[in-house]
């Protein structure tokens, strides 16, 4: 079968190679790809990956076999899946604890933007409760950043929204943030909680802004900057805390399908709106990992796979 892997010497680090078919264990269903998503995650890692890599985490497609212990989806289910690499593919083998039936109405392309960005979102506002509550989310105009500033307005929390540009905050409000900044700035108020994921002065900009007993959660680093910050700043919160969140840690539950179903239900009814900016084939990826690099994507890019 073809699939997009690691080559170092290839524009985007990515190219087109035939590989082996997926040989799917007794708990795996074998899926026939129709539609996958890239993730920030997935470029940073791309350009340091040995070559021939299987690459890909967010998948949606038509289980092909279902999983021979009997779990799962039956053959020809249209599903949404969440696998550890592999999904840009023609088929993936999934363990069915993955896998989530999708909803008529659900498009393979809106669904396959949904698992890593949108349980990541997920997963972190369950920590705390948002209802009431005053929640800063970084790096608001991508995928994660979209699918939070939703779910926290939709959990009953005051949403503020923080974007690179103005340009780059288009459609927030829309999506229930109450306000929309440009860049932290110290003098802001005060938030209970702060979803952080840019990392460098963003961070340590964050940890003078959570209020006393407050959660920062940060998840990731798009900047790739080192956070250099005074102590002073974050100790006087006296009771709030720094968490890390990282889906793919060992730790994490396990079972994926009650999460995307959710988010697969929610996208369905449009109480979750799934803002897919780019969609392409698949034999044009390269394209899709320059825009999503250049931060020229808002919200998801998709591959589409015939
Ligand atoms: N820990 C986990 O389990 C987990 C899961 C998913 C994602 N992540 C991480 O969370 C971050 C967001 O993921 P995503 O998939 O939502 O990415 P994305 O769609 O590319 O969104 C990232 C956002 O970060 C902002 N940003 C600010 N400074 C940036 C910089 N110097 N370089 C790049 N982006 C910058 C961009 O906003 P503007 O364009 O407005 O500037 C962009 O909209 C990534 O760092 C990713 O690796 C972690």
């Amino acid at each position: 079968m073809r699939a997009l892997v690691a080559s170092s010497a290839a524009p985007e680090h990515i190219e087109m190679r035939t590989v082996p078919d997926p040989s799917p264990a007794p708990n795996e269903a074998l899926v026939r790809v129709h539609a996958v998503s890239i993730n920030r995650g997935e470029l940073h890692r791309l350009s340091q990956a040995e070559d021939g890599t299987r690459f890909g985490w967010d998948l949606a497609g038509t289980v092909e076999r279902a999983a021979a212990d009997g779990s799962g989806p039956a053959e020809g289910t249209r599903v949404v899946c969440f696998i550890r690499g592999g999904a840009w593919a023609e088929y993936a083998a999934v363990p069915t604890l993955r896998v989530a039936p999708l909803p008529e109405s659900l498009s393979f392309e809106a669904a396959a933007a949904l698992p890593v960005a949108g349980v990541t979102a997920l997963r972190m506002l369950r920590i705390d409760s948002v209802l009431g509550k005053r929640v800063l989310v970084t790096g608001a105009a991508g995928g994660v950043g979209r699918f939070a500033v939703q779910l926290a307005t939709q959990g009953g929390a005051h949403v503020t929204a923080v974007v690179g540009s103005e340009r780059r905050g288009r459609g927030l409000r829309e999506l229930g943030a109450e306000e929309v900044i440009v860049a932290l700035d110290p003098s802001l108020e005060s938030y209970d909680i702060i979803l952080e994921s840019v990392g460098g002065a963003s961070l340590a900009t964050a940890l003078g802004l959570v209020r006393p007993g407050g959660l920062i959660v940060s998840f990731g680093n798009s900047s790739r900057e080192e956070t250099t910050f005074m102590i002073n700043t974050f100790y006087v919160r006296h009771g709030a805390r720094l968490q890390g969140f990282l889906l793919l840690a060992p730790n994490q539950p396990p079972d994926f399908r009650d999460d995307l179903g959710y988010l697969a239900e929610l996208a369905a009814n449009d109480t979750l709106q799934v803002e897919l900016d780019l969609v392409i084939d698949w034999n044009d990826a390269r394209s899709a990992f320059a825009a999503l690099r250049e931060r020229r994507v808002h919200g998801k890019a998709v591959l589409r796979i015939e």
